[in-house]
């Protein structure tokens, strides 16, 4: 059974009331496969503008989400303020929060049993730095970050997609060549079937993010390993719909 591919487009800290309803409007008219599973993720402030505007079909995954249900944590958003909000994905241990917050594996993995717990999808991201890479530590980082979560007792993978971003490649324009990608891709899943089982490696999307172009991704999209993409820079444009098309 083919895996769906799945196209997820991470805003970041970017955008305008303005700018984001001419993103929406754009995908809304676009001639996007209906085979590729879309998800958009603009910052919290607009996510309940993103989810109004869009069209049926297109999801709205959120940057984080907090691994408490509710209280005093000021700046948090909880996975029931999600689910309220229709909000249906959550984008997890991405690198600039693994690094510029410091959010450690272990924290990563319990969002990620909260989201799941909450009936929210996770887009659980895991890579390495040049360093990392350089010192040949990548499957090690990498097994790390997801091992985190299967520790964690999250047993149903089902609603997880993992992003494989390394950090060397994001917002850099050096996107990993496609043998780099496929490599790390096929040692994920490998793991996901000596731990989690033949089915969740089987059925598990694998995506890659890092500069993913409406240029490099028709190569990397031919991949067996490779699922998708977690678009940054690109998903602000409208030639993300050619990243969304790249298997069509
Ligand atoms: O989450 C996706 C992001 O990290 C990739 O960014 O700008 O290199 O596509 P970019």
């Amino acid at each position: 059974m083919p895996r769906q591919f799945f196209v997820g487009g991470n805003f970041k800290m970017n955008g305008t009331i303005s700018t984001i309803k001419d993103i929406i409007s754009h995908l809304n008219s676009a001639q996007c496969s209906a085979d590729t599973e879309v998800v958009i993720s603009p910052p919290s402030l607009y996510l309940l503008l993103a989810r109004e505007h869009l069209r049926s079909g297109i999801e709205v995954a959120a940057q984080n989400v907090f691994d408490k249900p509710n209280g005093a944590f000021t700046g948090e958003i909880s996975v029931a303020q999600l689910k309220d909000s229709n909000i249906t994905w959550a984008i997890l241990g991405h690198s600039e929060r693994r690094v510029i917050l410091q959010e450690s594996d272990e924290f990563v993995a319990k969002k990620t049993q909260a989201a799941l717990d909450g009936g929210i999808g996770v887009v659980l991201c895991c890579g390495e730095t040049l360093e990392q890479r350089e010192a040949n530590k990548t499957m090690d980082v990498v097994l790390a970050q997801l091992s985190a979560v299967a520790k964690a007792g999250v047993k149903d993978w089902s609603k997880i997609v993992v992003a494989y971003e390394p950090v060397w490649a994001i917002g850099t324009g050096k996107v990993a060549s496609n043998e780099q990608a496929q490599e790390v891709h096929k040692a994920i899943r490998e793991w996901m079937g000596k731990e989690l089982g033949a089915e969740t490696a089987e059925k598990t999307r694998i995506i890659y993010g890092g500069s993913v172009s409406e240029k490099n991704c028709r190569e990397l999209a031919g991949e067996g390993d490779i699922d998708g993409f977690l678009v940054g820079g690109a998903s602000l444009k409208p030639a993300f719909v050619d990243i969304i098309n790249a298997k069509a």
